[in-house]
C-alpha cells in the first residue's frame, strides 16, 4: 500500500533548474489534482511546515464568562445525536434559563408538525456556570429523511437528515480534534464528503478544566454536527483534572449525553448503536474495563443480547426459521430433520413410514423435552453466583426497553389479572411468555417489570438468562446475516508503533481483546496518537484473518501538534502510517464490502492518502470458528 513519494530537503539548486523544477511541478500538480484518489505516500512523507494556530485558547482563565450569543434565548452550540431506533436527541445551549427544552420539527422548511419536549441541565466547576443545557428526543422519524427543526421556539431554523436504515452508509471518521485552525481545515473538508453520520473516539475540545473552551467548540462544530449525528466517546481531555480537586467527566456528560440509556448501559462512558445494518460499540477507555468492571459486563450482555434478539426477530418474522428457539441446539435439529423427512414420506400412506413418522415425532419430542430441561438446568446453575445475578437482571432491563412489550409495572400476573407470589407460578408465566415469544406467536402475555432489584424481579430477570444463554453461540451466525458490520471505537489504541502513548492502550487490550475477537468485530478505530496509522486484521499481537482491522485517526488537529516519531522496523501488522493532520471516511456499500480511506489535510486541500477495501468477517468462517469461544467467554461468571 505504500510508496515513498515526497523529496527530502537539499541544498538549492540554480535558478534556471529551479524554474525547471517549477514547471515540471505544476505539470505534476494539476495531474495529481486530477487524481489525487491514487495518491498513496505514507510514513516518509515530509508535510509542509504547520500553520500556526488561530485561536487555540480564547482565554487562559477558567473563570471567564462566556460570551453572550445574540439574544441569550438564542441557541447556541447545536448538534444531534441519536438516541434510539428512529429517534434523534436535540442538544443546545442557551445562556437564558426561562428558555423552554422544546422542539418544534417537520420535514417542510418553516412547517412545524411536530413537537417535542425534553429536559435540562446545567453545572458548575470552580467558578465558572454553565448555561442551560437542553435534550430534547424527537422521533419516531424517518430514514433518510432531512427535517427542519426550531430549538426553544425561537431564533434559526436547523435541518438534520437521518441516516439510512439499509447500506450504503457512509461514515466521517475523526479524532482528537480540538478547536486549532488545522481543525477548521479537517471540518471543512468533512463538510464536502458526503456522510450521513460522524463517529469521533474521544478527545473533543481539549478543554480540561477549561469550561469556556466546551462553549468555543460547541460553537465551532454546531454548523456540522447540527446536521448530522456526531457518535462520540470520550477520551483523556474529556476528564476533569486538577490536582486536589475530584476529576471526572462532569461537563463531558452534560454536554455531549450520548444513547448509553438506550443501549442498556448505566454510563454515558460507553453505549452502542445500530445505523442502517451496522452495530456500533462506542466503549471508553478511561472508566473501568477490566473483566469485574460494569463495563465489561454491559458488554458481553450487549453482545449477547444482540444475538438473541436477532433470532427473535428471526423466528418471528423469516419463514424457514419460524421455528427457532433458545432451545434449538444440534440434536433437537437432527430430531425435527428426521421427523420431516418421515412426514413428506408419510404422503405415500404406505403403513411402515406412518410408522417411522410416528415413532420420529416421540422421539423429536422427548429431544426438545431433554433440550429444555437442560437449558433451565444451566440458568438455576448460574444463579448461584452474585455476577450471573447481574448480568441477568441487565439482561431483563435491556429486553425490557428493547422490545417494549414488558410494561413497567411492579409484579407478574398471570392471564386473569392474579398476581402471581409463588416461585412455580412465576416460572411457568415466564416460560408461556418466551415459549410464545420465540415459536412466533404475535402476542406474549404482558409480564411487569420495574427497576428495583428485589427478589421478584430477580427471579424474572433470571428465567429471562435461561431463554437467552443456551442459544448465544447458534445464534451469532443469524445476528450477522442481518447486522453485518460490528465496529468498536475507544480512545486508547490497542495497536500503535508511534511512540507517542506507547502501550497506554495495553491492560484493555488484554482484558477485552478476547471477547471482541470471539464476537467477530470488524473494525476498532482508537484515536489518542496524534497520526494517522492503519493496521491488518491483527489479534493478540499477531496478524490474523479472523481479527479486527486496527486504525488509530487521532489527527482531527488539536493543539499538542503531530507525533511524529514511530519504532522501527515497523511491525508486521503495521500497512500504513503517517504523522499528518486528517480525517477517514468508511463508505459501508453492502454487508460484505466497505471502502476505507484516510484523507491528509494538504494545506486546504483534502488528499485521499491511504485506501483499502474491507470484507466484513460475516461472510467468512471465521464466526462460525469463533462461536463456540463466543459462548464460553459470555458463560463465564
Ligand atoms: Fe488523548
Amino acid at each position: 500500500m505504500e510508496t515513498r513519494g515526497a523529496a527530502r530537503r537539499s541544498p538549492p539548486p540554480p535558478v534556471a533548474v529551479q524554474l525547471l523544477f517549477l514547471l515540471i511541478l505544476l505539470a505534476v500538480s494539476s495531474c495529481a489534482a486530477a487524481s489525487t484518489g491514487d495518491l498513496v505516500i505514507g510514513e516518509d512523507y515530509v508535510r509542509p511546515p504547520a500553520r500556526r494556530h488561530r485561536k487555540a485558547l480564547l482565554s487562559l482563565f477558567p473563570w471567564s464568562k462566556k460570551k453572550a450569543s445574540s439574544s441569550a434565548s438564542d441557541p447556541q452550540q447545536v448538534h444531534i445525536s441519536l438516541a434510539g431506533e428512529k429517534h434523534v436527541r436535540v442538544t443546545w445551549i442557551t445562556d437564558d434559563n426561562s428558555v423552554s427544552s422544546v422542539v418544534d420539527y417537520g420535514t417542510k422548511a418553516g412547517m412545524y408538525t411536530s413537537t417535542s419536549q425534553g429536559e435540562s441541565t446545567s453545572y458548575s466547576y470552580l467558578l465558572y456556570s454553565s448555561g442551560k443545557i437542553h435534550h430534547v428526543v424527537l422521533g419516531p422519524l424517518e430514514d433518510n429523511t432531512v427535517y427542519y427543526y426550531r430549538c426553544g421556539g425561537q431564533g434559526l431554523e436547523f435541518q438534520f437528515k437521518t441516516p439510512p436504515s439499509q447500506f450504503p452508509l457512509s461514515l466521517a471518521v475523526v479524532g482528537d480534534l480540538g478547536q486549532t485552525s488545522w481543525t477548521t481545515s479537517t471540518l471543512n473538508h468533512i463538510k464536502q464528503c458526503e456522510h450521513d453520520m460522524l463517529l469521533l473516539p474521544g478527545d473533543l475540545s481539549y478543554a480540561d478544566y477549561m469550561q469556556h473552551l466546551w462553549d468555543s467548540f460547541g460553537k465551532l462544530v454546531e454548523p456540522l454536527a447540527s446536521t448530522r449525528p456526531w457518535m462520540v466517546t470520550e477520551g483523556n481531555h474529556e476528564k476533569e483534572h486538577i490536582p486536589f480537586f475530584e476529576s471526572g467527566f462532569q461537563s463531558y456528560n452534560a454536554r455531549w449525553k450520548m444513547p448509553y440509556d438506550e443501549s442498556g448501559s448505566t454510563s454515558n462512558l460507553y453505549y452502542s448503536f445500530e445505523v442502517a445494518r451496522a452495530h456500533i460499540i462506542m466503549l471508553g477507555s478511561y472508566t473501568d474495563y477490566d473483566e469485574n468492571s460494569d463495563q465489561y459486563a454491559w458488554l458481553k450482555v450487549s453482545l449477547a443480547m444482540k444475538s438473541s434478539f436477532r433470532s427473535v426477530d428471526v423466528s418471528r418474522g423469516g419463514k424457514q426459521e419460524a421455528k427457532d428457539t433458545w432451545w434449538w441446539n444440534d440434536e433437537v435439529q437432527r430430531a425435527i430433520k428426521e421427523k420431516e423427512c418421515f412426514k413428506r414420506l408419510h404422503l405415500d400412506k404406505s403403513a411402515a413410514n406412518i410408522k417411522g413418522y410416528k415413532i420420529a415425532k416421540r422421539a423429536a419430542k422427548r429431544a426438545v423435552s431433554v433440550a429444555k430441561g437442560q437449558a433451565y438446568d444451566n440458568l438455576y446453575e448460574r444463579l448461584g453466583t452474585k455476577k450471573g445475578e447481574k448480568d441477568i437482571y441487565r439482561m431483563a432491563r435491556i429486553h425490557e426497553r428493547k422490545t417494549r412489550d414488558i410494561n413497567q409495572i411492579k409484579c407478574i400476573k398471570d392471564g386473569v389479572d392474579r398476581l402471581l407470589v409463588r416461585d412455580e407460578e412465576i416460572k411457568d408465566r415466564w416460560r408461556e411468555y418466551f415459549d410464545k415469544l420465540f415459536n412466533g406467536e404475535e402476542e406474549g402475555p404482558i409480564l411487569e417489570l420495574d427497576d428495583s432489584f428485589d427478589d421478584n424481579n430477580r427471579r424474572f430477570a433470571l428465567l429471562l438468562l435461561l431463554l437467552y444463554l443456551p442459544f448465544q453461540a447458534d445464534l451469532a451466525k443469524i445476528d450477522r446475516k442481518r447486522t453485518p458490520w460490528l465496529i468498536v471505537l475507544l480512545h486508547a489504541p490497542w495497536y500503535n508503533s508511534n511512540w507517542a502513548h506507547q502501550g497506554e492502550g495495553d491492560s484493555m487490550m488484554t482484558a477485552m481483546e478476547p471477547l471482541l475477537y470471539a464476537a467477530h468485530v470488524d473494525m476498532i478505530i482508537a484515536g489518542h496518537v496524534h497520526a494517522y496509522e492503519r493496521a491488518e486484521r491483527v489479534y493478540n499481537g499477531r496478524l490474523d484473518p479472523c481479527g479486527a482491522v486496527h486504525i488509530t485517526i487521532g489527527d482531527g488537529g488539536n493543539r499538542e501538534g503531530l507525533a511524529r516519531r514511530y519504532r522501527n522496523p515497523k511491525p508486521a501488522w503495521s500497512v500504513f502510517r503517517e504523522a499528518s493532520f486528517g480525517h477517514g471516511e468508511l463508505k459501508i456499500l453492502n454487508s460484505t464490502h466497505a471502502h476505507w480511506t484516510w484523507h491528509r489535510n494538504d494545506d486546504e486541500e483534502p488528499v485521499r492518502t491511504d485506501d483499502v477495501w474491507i470484507n466484513s468477517l460475516a461472510g467468512t468462517g471465521c464466526i462460525q470458528d469463533s462461536s463456540r469461544e463466543l459462548r464460553k467467554i459470555l458463560m463465564a461468571p
